[in-house]
C-alpha cells in the first residue's frame, strides 16, 4: 500500500540524527518548499521537493493525494495526565476569583479533589472519555502522547487508570505511552505520611505494575506540599530497579531540589522545571537529562514565571515541549498553543518550538521510530492549512490541522 502527499507548500522534515537536538541543531528543520511524501506499508519511504519524489520507481502506482499547506512530523505530546473523571470546575471559579494553586489545594481542591471520581467511575466510563480525547488529540496534529496516572492515588485506582490506557490503545490510533504517577499528591488515607505512602506504592503498585507491564515510566511530583527530593530519589531508585524508565515533576512552583535529585537517577526527563537555577542547567547537561517545558499550565495558572528555556538552549541542552494535558493546571491538549506559547512565554523560535514538539518530543518518550521525516521512519504526519509554518505559533488558539497520518494511515481529515 503506497501513498505520495504532494503539492505541500512548506514540508519541515527535521530529517538529521536520530537523536536529541540541541542548541543550534534545534532551529534546523529541513525545511523544503513545494514538496512530496512518499509512504509505503505505514513507514516514509521518500520526503523531498515534489518533482524528485514524483519521479522515483517507488512513486509509481501510488495513492495520489494533492494537500497543499504545511507539512510536519505529527506532534508528540510527551506529558499529558490524559485520564481524569471530571473537570475541576470549582478550583477554576476560585482562580478566576484570585486564589493560587496552593490556597486551592489548602481549601480542598486540588490534585486529591479528583481522586473520588476515577475512584467511583467504571473503567468503561474512563476508557469512553479517554476515547473521545485520544479523537481531539488527532484532530490536533498529534500521533503520540504520554499518558499519567495519578488520579487514583491507590492500588486498584491506579491500576485501573493505566488498564484502561492498555484497553484504549485498542481502540484508537492514537499511540499512547503510559507512566505511572501514583507519586503525584499524598491521598487522604496518608495525610501527613508521605513516607508511608511511598513504601506502599514501592510494595503494593510497582510489583504489579511492572509485571504486567502496564508502564513504561515512573514519575513523582518533587514539589513543596507533595514530595521531597530525597524521597524523590529514593522513590526513582526503587523505580529503576523495577524496570521502569524515569521521569520527575521539579521546580514547578519554587525550587526545591528535583531537578537535581531526578538527574542523579538518570531520569530521562524533568518537567516544568519553571524555577530551575544555574547549578540545575549543569546538571541536567552532565546527565544528558531533557528538560520538558509545560507553558500551557503557566498560562492557566495566570503565572508570569516561565521556565529559563532560552538558557537550556545556550547551555546546548535538547529541550521538549508538551500541554500537560490535565484538569488541574493545563486543560488544554492542542500541541498548537503549547508551540505559540513556547514563542511568546518561553523565548523559543518557531523553529525550537516545533523541534520541541517533535523530534524532541519523541526522545523525551525514548521513541526512536518517530519524530522527524525521513525513509526508514514510521508515517506520523500533520498537515495544516498554513501558507508558512510560522503561522503555526502566530495564529494562535484555534485549530489549523487539516489532516493527520499516523503510521501511514489518514486517521483525521477535516
Ligand atoms: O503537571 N504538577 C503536578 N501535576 C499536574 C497538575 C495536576 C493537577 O493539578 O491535577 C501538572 O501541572
Ligand atoms: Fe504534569
Amino acid at each position: 500500500m503506497k501513498t505520495l502527499f504532494t503539492g505541500i507548500k512548506q514540508l519541515l522534515t527535521f530529517a538529521g540524527e536520530n537523536k536529541p537536538r540541541a542548541g543550534a541543531e534545534q532551529r534546523e528543520t529541513g525545511l523544503v518548499e513545494n514538496a512530496a511524501v512518499l509512504i509505503e506499508d505505514g513507514i516514509i519511504s521518500a520526503a523531498g521537493p515534489r518533482r524528485t519524489v514524483e519521479n522515483l520507481p517507488g512513486a509509481d502506482g501510488a495513492d495520489t493525494v494533492e494537500t497543499g499547506g504545511i507539512c510536519l512530523p505529527a506532534f508528540t505530546d510527551c506529558h499529558t495526565h490524559a485520564v481524569f473523571a471530571e473537570p475541576r470546575l470549582r478550583d477554576f471559579s476560585m482562580r478566576t476569583s484570585g486564589a493560587t494553586y496552593a490556597e486551592i489545594k489548602q481549601a480542598g481542591g486540588g490534585i486529591n479533589s479528583s481522586i473520588g471520581a476515577v475512584r467511583r467511575a467504571s473503567y468503561m466510563e474512563l476508557e469512553k472519555k479517554l476515547l473521545r480525547r485520544a479523537s481531539r488529540f488527532i484532530e490536533s496534529g498529534t500521533a503520540t502522547i504520554e499518558v499519567k496516572s495519578g488520579y487514583g492515588l491507590d492500588r486498584d485506582s491506579e491500576i485501573k487508570i493505566l488498564e484502561t490506557v492498555r484497553s484504549a490503545s485498542q481502540k484508537t490510533e492514537l499511540s499512547m505511552i503510559p507512566t505511572l504517577l501514583s507519586a503525584h499528591a499524598v491521598p487522604p488515607e496518608f495525610a501527613g505520611n508521605p513516607e508511608a505512602y511511598l513504601e506502599y506504592i514501592e510494595k503494593e503498585i510497582f510489583p504489579y505494575v511492572s509485571e504486567k507491564k502496564l508502564a513504561v515510566f515512573a514519575d513523582i511530583f518533587c514539589e513543596k506540599g507533595y514530595f521531597t527530593p530525597e524521597q524523590t530519589k529514593k522513590y526513582l531508585e526503587a523505580a529503576a530497579a523495577y524496570g521502569f524508565k524515569l521521569k520527575a515533576h521539579t521546580e514547578q512552583m519554587c525550587r526545591s531540589g528535583g531537578t537535581i535529585a531526578a538527574a542523579h537517577c538518570h531520569a530521562v526527563t524533568v518537567d516544568h522545571t519553571d524555577y530551575c537555577a544555574t547549578e540545575d542547567i549543569v546538571t541536567m547537561r552532565e546527565y544528558g537529562t531533557i528538560p520538558v517545558l509545560l507553558p500551557a499550565s503557566n498560562y492557566f495558572l495566570g503565572l508570569h514565571k516561565f521556565p529559563p528555556a532560552r538558557e537550556y538552549i545556550q547551555a546546548g541542552i535538547p529541550v521538549a515541549l508538551a500541554t500537560d494535558f490535565n484538569p488541574g493546571t493545563a486543560p488544554c491538549l492542542n500541541m498548537q498553543f503549547a508551540v505559540s506559547c513556547a514563542c511568546i512565554n518561553c523565548g523559543l523560535t518557531p523553529e525550537e518550538a516545533l523541534c520541541a514538539a517533535t523530534v524532541n518530543g519523541a526522545k523525551a518518550l525514548c521513541l526512536d521510530d518517530r519524530g522527524f521525516i525521513a525513509p526508514g521512519m514510521r508515517a506520523d504526519l500533520a498537515f495544516f492549512d498554513c501558507e508558512d509554518y510560522r503561522e503555526l505559533a502566530y495564529f494562535f488558539g484555534g485549530n489549523v490541522c487539516t489532516r493527520t497520518v499516523i503510521a501511514g494511515k489518514t486517521v483525521y481529515e477535516a
